[in-house]
């Protein structure tokens, strides 16, 4: 048995984000987003569901909360609602969504429990979506306004705050392959949206500081390690495209200044692009973009492997993600915990880094309740300590991550995928709205309290 302690004041937490576990969708004066327009749009969502009722945290958040303390996290990561705060997108504020999250926020505080508050978990008002969404540079001014209004309110004791969850899967499932609210599939509509949700970003670090001086502010990206299938020149070429595409798009433009020159040529080859031409960056945004941030957050599930086959047209050669022989969870994501490990130190060395927080990492996998009442959930712990101990690894070889947030607090509403994945620590009955803590809860509970995890703790 080997133990892998923390570093003394690591911080533990859950993570979850309001469109996927609020409900209420049209209560206290929230008006629809484009995850309710694409959720009500027929063959969108795996089972047909919707997040009208959800976990219905929105009314039960005091029984959260009383799990989180069970627990014995120190912070919880939640995202709030912009269609609640600006019901329109812009324009007049609504107080009753704001009371929400102050209220939220003071029990959080109470019960000793961090606040790690994410502006936008993908809930765009649908009226600012009419207007163009992330692809109009309007939007980027609708998101500094919404977000100073939150700032205003709670910046007083919220100490860690992020701008956005994942531009990746905003620009990309969204407006290119169209698999998420908007449901666009239009490349270049979709560079167009990644770069408004940078400089959204960049614009939005001032005004946080300015309303909640000397709290941390960060961007949270999910950032997929990847490896050729072979060491031919088409799997490696194969690679570094995806890398270029997935990862460093992102993460260039934050610590480096600038697009990476050879994904912008790939794109041109793509035709997304005109020749080397970025039409969308205005002077000045990219010194936005770089505006230095306190820490990033990584959400990190699976790596990627590639293989690359030579164009037989004449243009972008075929780049293929392939399935590995290796064992994986229900959303079909492969489990390799050391893909992690070496992630952290990518970044600690080619990014510099200054300071990490892994913001999701989880698994879906769907355990029956057993005879005893209890849901052995055996896959699950065996991803929670493999991933753990890999992390541990990180940070003794210098990777200067400071907290862990497991995804999820509960089973919630996957987006396409609706009810049908569960990635909870806690189990929802959606038709009794009963909370079940599986044996990863315990065991999770037991790795907050020793700071520490024992790889002997997988079944
Ligand atoms: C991430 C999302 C999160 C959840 C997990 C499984 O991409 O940020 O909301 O859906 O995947």
């Amino acid at each position: 048995m080997t133990t892998h302690p923390f570093p003394a004041g690591f911080l533990w937490g859950t993570a979850t984000s309001a469109f996927q576990i609020e409900g209420a969708h049209d209560q206290a004066g929230r008006r629809p987003s484009i995850w309710d327009r694409f959720a009500d749009t027929p063959g969108k969502i795996e089972d047909g569901s919707d997040a009208r009722v959800a976990c219905d945290h929105f009314h039960r958040w005091r029984d959260d909360l009383a799990i989180l303390r069970d627990l014995g996290v120190g912070a919880y990561r939640f995202s709030v609602a912009w269609p609640r705060i600006k019901p329109h997108g812009r324009g007049a504020t609504n107080d009753r969504g704001l009371d929400f999250y102050d209220r939220l926020v003071d029990a959080l505080l109470a019960a000793h429990i961090a606040p790690f508050v994410t502006l936008y978990h993908w809930d765009l008002p649908q009226e600012l979506e009419d207007e163009g969404g992330w692809a109009a540079r309007s939007t980027v001014d609708a998101f500094v306004a919404y977000a100073d209004v939150v700032a205003r309110r709670l910046g007083d004791r919220v100490r860690h705050w992020v701008t956005h969850n994942e531009p990746w899967c905003i620009a990309t499932l969204g407006y290119e392959q169209g698999d998420h609210a908007p449901g666009h599939k239009d490349p270049v509509r979709a560079l167009r949206a990644a770069h408004h949700v940078l400089l959204s970003h960049g614009r939005t670090v001032p005004v946080l500081r300015h309303h909640s001086p000397g709290s941390q502010v960060g961007i949270v990206l999910n950032l997929v390690p990847a490896e050729p299938a072979t060491e031919s020149a088409e799997d490696q070429d194969a690679t570094r495209w995806f890398d270029g595409f997935f990862n460093r798009w992102y993460l260039d433009p934050l610590y480096r200044g600038g697009y990476p020159e050879d994904a912008i040529d790939d794109r041109v080859q793509q035709g997304h692009l005109p020749d080397g031409e970025l039409p969308f960056v205005m002077p000045g945004d990219l010194a936005a973009i770089r505006t230095p941030t306190d820490f990033l957050g990584v959400n990190y599930y699976s790596p990627a492997i590639l293989r690359g086959e030579p164009a037989t047209d004449g243009g972008a050669p075929r780049r293929i993600q392939v399935v590995a022989d290796a064992p994986r969870t229900d959303m079909g994501w492969e489990v390799r915990p050391s893909a992690l490990h070496t992630l952290l130190l990518r970044l600690h060395r080619e990014y510099q880094v200054p300071k990490i927080y892994i913001t999701e990492n989880g698994c879906a996998y769907d355990d029956p309740i057993g005879a005893d009442g209890q849901i052995h959930d055996a896959r699950r712990i065996a991803y929670l300590t493999g991933h753990l101990v890999a992390l541990s690894r990180a940070i003794a070889l210098g990777a200067p991550v400071a907290g862990y947030f497991h995804w999820s607090l509960l089973d919630n509403f996957e987006w396409g995928h609706g009810y049908t994945k569960r990635f909870g620590l806690v189990h929802v009955d959606y038709a009794t709205q009963q909370r079940t803590p599986r044996a990863s809860a315990s065991v999770y509970r037991t790795i907050v309290t020793a700071n520490a995890v024992d790889s002997s703790t997988s079944p």
